[in-house]
C-alpha cells in the first residue's frame, strides 16, 4: 500500500540548503511527506532553482507588493490553502509574521533556528554565539508561536565552537546539523497532526 504523503509547502528567502535537505529525504518513498509548494518573498533566492529541478511549484511572494504585513500574510494564507497545504516548515524565511497568519497555523508550521534555543533568539543567532564565547551552539527546529524563535522544540542539535571558529566556520557545522535534523522532525510532527 502506498503511504499517504502529507503536503508540506516550505517558505524561503534565500540559499535553500535545507529547503535541499527536505527535497531530498521527501524522495524516499517510506518518509512521510511531500513538497507542494515553496514560496519566496524573494524573486532571486537559490532555493526557487532548487524547488524547480527537483519540479516542485514555486512561488514569489514580495512582501514590498504589499502595504502591511497582514495584507502579505493573507496572500501566503491563500496560496496555502489553495495548494491544500497541511503543514508549513519555515527554512531561512526572513519576514515576522502576524500573530493572526501564525494563529492560523498553529501546531502546523515549524521553524529551523541556528542556535540551542532558548539561547541566541533573533537574526544573529551564530554572531552572538561567538561574542558571548560559549563552547557549544547548535541548532533547534520548534513550532512557531506568536513570539519569534518561543514555540515548543522538536529537536535539538549541538556543535563544538573550537577556538578560533569563525561565523562562517560555525555556519557550516551547524548547517550540517540542520540537514539532518529538519528531515527528523518533519517527520516527527506529521506523526503528532
Ligand atoms: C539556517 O541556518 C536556518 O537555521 C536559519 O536560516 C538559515 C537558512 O539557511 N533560519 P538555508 O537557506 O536553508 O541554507
Amino acid at each position: 500500500m502506498l503511504l499517504h504523503k502529507t503536503p508540506v509547502a516550505v517558505l524561503i528567502s534565500g540559499s535553500g540548503s535545507n529547503l535541499q535537505a527536505l527535497i531530498d529525504a521527501c524522495a524516499a518513498l517510506e518518509f512521510p511527506a511531500e513538497i507542494k509548494l515553496v514560496i519566496s518573498n524573494k524573486a532571486d533566492a537559490y532555493g526557487l532553482e532548487r524547488a524547480k529541478k527537483a519540479g516542485i511549484a514555486t512561488q514569489v511572494i514580495s512582501h514590498k507588493d504589499y502595504d502591511t504585513r497582514e495584507a502579505f500574510d493573507a496572500a501566503m494564507h491563500e496560496a496555502l490553502v489553495a495548494a491544500n497545504i497541511e503543514l508549513v516548515c519555515l527554512a531561512g524565511f526572513m519576514r515576522l509574521l502576524t500573530s493572526g497568519f501564525v494563529q492560523q497555523w498553529e501546531g502546523k508550521m515549524l521553524n529551523i533556528h541556528p542556535s540551542l534555543l532558548p539561547k541566541f533568539k533573533g537574526a544573529h543567532a551564530m554572531r552572538d554565539a561567538l561574542a558571548a564565547g560559549v563552547t557549544k551552539s547548535g541548532c533547534t527546529v520548534h513550532y512557531v508561536t506568536a513570539e519569534m524563535d518561543a514555540g515548543e522544540m522538536i529537536v535539538q542539535a549541538e556543535v563544538d565552537i573550537v577556538s578560533g571558529e569563525t561565523e562562517e566556520s560555525l555556519a557550516q557545522k551547524i548547517h550540517v546539523q540542520e540537514h539532518r535534523i529538519y528531515p527528523e522532525a518533519l517527520r516527527m510532527a506529521i506523526d503528532v497532526l
